[in-house]
């Protein structure tokens, strides 16, 4: 026995559902001991006492813990959902909240619980299975790469802005910003984004009904100039879900916070921003179904953005002091600025290389191989993804 999670070799794993009653607390002390990050950051959440917020919102889901004898040592969740992808309705499974504590890695406890997990997602008509993790991630990507036979297929970009909560941020006022209701939002996101996506989420009613939805704003210009251009996005308030907090910083990041906070207090008249502790639980709103068309639509999403960040500085308490976005690294929505370059975010919080892997669970039957399946993938490279809030 060493430690509180000690192995005791003698003992078989076990692996079954989670049970909320006789697991919760174990789960909590299991996040806490399962750091995820790089040597300099370490991004840790807090579930607000409830292991299975990040999937609830799913149609269907399920928990799964390994057990030695009376103590948890790994978890895993799941969730499907039906979407588009390859112009084709299917069903997608996904894989996240993967954890084995310290003590028990490199025993074969991550591959079993991903193998068990992948055995009810083809009993739910999976097609496929996917995950996501950052790139430098070398055990996560060991795992399902190299052991499990998953593929890398997209990198998106990670763009994270904190909210300036001082100042209400100036809109341009040949811009209006006018809320769609949810019927509206659905039907345009169908027509305009579902054709040119992967992963369109064919419950997309379901998203934005949700209560976590906040709305969906669409942003256009107020003269007949510049009429062809426009920009959409939606909005889903995770501060409700669960909370993040960084436990090690860029040391770039400390630096910055002191001096602005310094110069800040010291120089009222600079106007400098303070920056939002990011050491102690924070909320954030994840916006989603960005979508611009038309030459100016960078404009546009950029002020959709300025928009949201006055919400999120009225908001309840200031519970959530970070805007999210999740981009495709390429251009997207069909006008001249990518939406990297548009949405307004801070390099040295963001990740430009979130890695998602792509297995699929009914090889045999639809592709006639591996290499029909990877062929497709590297077609369908350039396609955005749309990223549903309810994986983040
Ligand atoms: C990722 C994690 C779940 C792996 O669990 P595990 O029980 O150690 O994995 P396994 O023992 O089944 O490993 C199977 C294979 O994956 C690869 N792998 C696992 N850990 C690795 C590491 N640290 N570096 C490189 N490859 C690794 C190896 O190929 C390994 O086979 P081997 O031990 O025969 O060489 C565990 O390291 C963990 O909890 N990490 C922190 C949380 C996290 O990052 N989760 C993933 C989020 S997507």
């Amino acid at each position: 026995m060493v430690g509180q999670w000690g192995k005791e070799d003698d003992k078989k794993v076990v692996v079954r559902c989670y049970n909320d009653l006789r697991d919760r607390i174990q789960m909590e002390c299991m996040e806490k001991s399962c750091e995820i990050g790089n040597d300099q950051t370490f991004l840790f959440t807090d579930t607000l006492g409830d292991p299975i917020c990040r999937i609830r919102n799913t149609p269907l889901f399920t928990m799964l813990v390994a057990e030695v004898g009376t103590k948890l040592v790994g978890c895993i969740q799941g969730s499907v959902k039906p979407v588009k992808f390859h112009d084709k309705s299917v069903n997608v499974g996904y894989v996240l909240g993967l954890r084995v504590v310290p003590p028990y890695r490199r025993c074969g406890i991550g591959s079993i619980l991903v193998r068990k997990l992948e055995e009810w997602f083809v009993s739910r008509n999976v097609d496929y299975a996917y995950m996501a993790t950052e790139k430098d991630n070398e055990a996560s990507l060991g795992l399902f790469v190299g052991t499990l036979g998953y593929t890398v297929f997209r990198n998106p970009a990670i763009l994270v802005n904190p909210v300036n909560p001082s100042q209400g941020l100036k809109l341009p006022s040949d811009i209006d910003i006018r809320k769609l209701e949810v019927e509206e939002a659905a039907s345009w996101y169908r027509t305009h984004v579902a054709p040119t996506t992967d992963f369109f989420p064919d419950d997309i009613d379901e998203i934005l009904q949700n209560n976590l939805s906040m709305g969906t704003w669409v942003a256009y210009y107020n003269n007949n100039d510049n009429v062809r251009s426009l920009a959409v996005l939606s909005v889903w308030n995770s501060s409700k879900v669960f909370k993040l907090r960084i436990g090690k910083a860029p040391l770039s990041y400390l630096l910055l916070t002191k001096v602005c906070n310094v110069l800040g207090s010291c120089l009222p008249f600079l106007g400098l921003t303070a920056l939002p502790d990011l050491f102690t639980p924070f909320g954030f709103y994840f916006l989603y179904g960005v979508h611009g068309e038309g030459p100016l639509c960078g404009n546009l999403v950029r002020a959709l953005c300025d928009h949201v960040n006055n919400m999120a500085a009225s908001d309840e308490g200031g519970a959530c002091k970070v805007l999210v976005v999740e981009v495709n690294g390429e251009s997207n929505g069909g006008g001249d600025d990518s939406l990297m370059r548009c949405v307004p975010h801070w390099k040295m919080l963001s990740c430009d290389d979130d890695t998602w892997c792509i297995k699929p669970m009914k090889c045999e039957g639809k592709m006639t191989g591996l290499g029909e399946f990877n062929d497709m993938l590297w077609k369908l490279k350039s396609r955005p993804l749309f990223v549903d809030p309810r994986d983040v």
